[in-house]
């Protein structure tokens, strides 16, 4: 199935789903929103009250600072795919809990799965905590690493800069380093492809009776 039918069709599951608590008190769920081409993806922790109201994914305070930071990397919001760890709104913006976590886990898998994008970002410790989960996010924010082949890269929550106007130029300057990072990362996968490549050459050289006999 096409990349962007299959997003539709998760988004679809998401909105008929009951696999735990959370979907007795939402208004609507909230999939995600963006390409399903995006190189990258931004994952948060769980819709707030607008998000719950619209179905789509910081569209409140902290999502208009989220727009600015993205900006401050060089990206118009529209090119990244934006989702969270819980897909339902938590009652009161508490925080998911375990069994809620986990309840949406597949969800958020697949949207990575099909995606594939080149980088994620992870916006405070739950979504970091999927990919890193015993580290503490003053101590790796802004700083990308591969987790199973995928380069991630956890920054603060946004609200957290809003609440606390000490991180905003902390987060802006994780934020400036995305470029980068793509870059980074378009090499190495460049590396890759390159050096497959010369491994099937070789081997279809060793394939080659000619070479075998060692003929001139
Ligand atoms: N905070 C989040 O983590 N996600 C949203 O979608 C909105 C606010």
């Amino acid at each position: 199935m096409e990349q962007t039918a299959a997003l539709k069709e998760i988004a679809q599951q998401i909105a008929v789903c009951q696999r735990c608590e959370l979907h007795k008190s939402r208004k609507n769920p909230v999939p995600g929103a963006g390409p399903a081409t995006a190189e990258v993806m931004c994952i948060g922790e769980g819709p707030g009250f607008y998000e719950n109201e619209q179905g789509l994914p910081f569209v409140g305070a902290s999502g208009k600072f989220l727009t600015h930071l993205l900006q401050q990397g060089g990206y118009q919001r529209e090119q990244v795919f934006i989702t969270n760890v819980v897909k339902c709104r938590p009652p009161e913006n508490r925080d998911p809990q375990v069994d809620e976590l986990a309840a949406c886990a597949h969800y958020l898998d697949r949207q990575i799965e099909l995606i594939d994008p080149r980088i994620i970002v992870t916006l405070g410790r739950f979504s970091m905590a999927r990919f890193l989960p015993d580290v503490r996010i003053s101590q790796v924010h802004g700083k990308a690493g591969y987790v199973d082949g995928r380069l991630i890269v956890p920054m603060y929550h946004p609200a957290a800069a809003l609440h606390n106007p000490n991180l905003r130029s902390v987060v802006e300057a994780d934020f400036a380093k995305l470029p980068g990072l793509i870059e980074r990362a378009n090499q190495r996968i460049q590396k890759i492809k390159e050096e497959a490549a010369r491994l099937e050459a070789d081997q279809t050289d060793q394939d080659n009776p000619a070479v075998q006999l060692k003929l001139f």
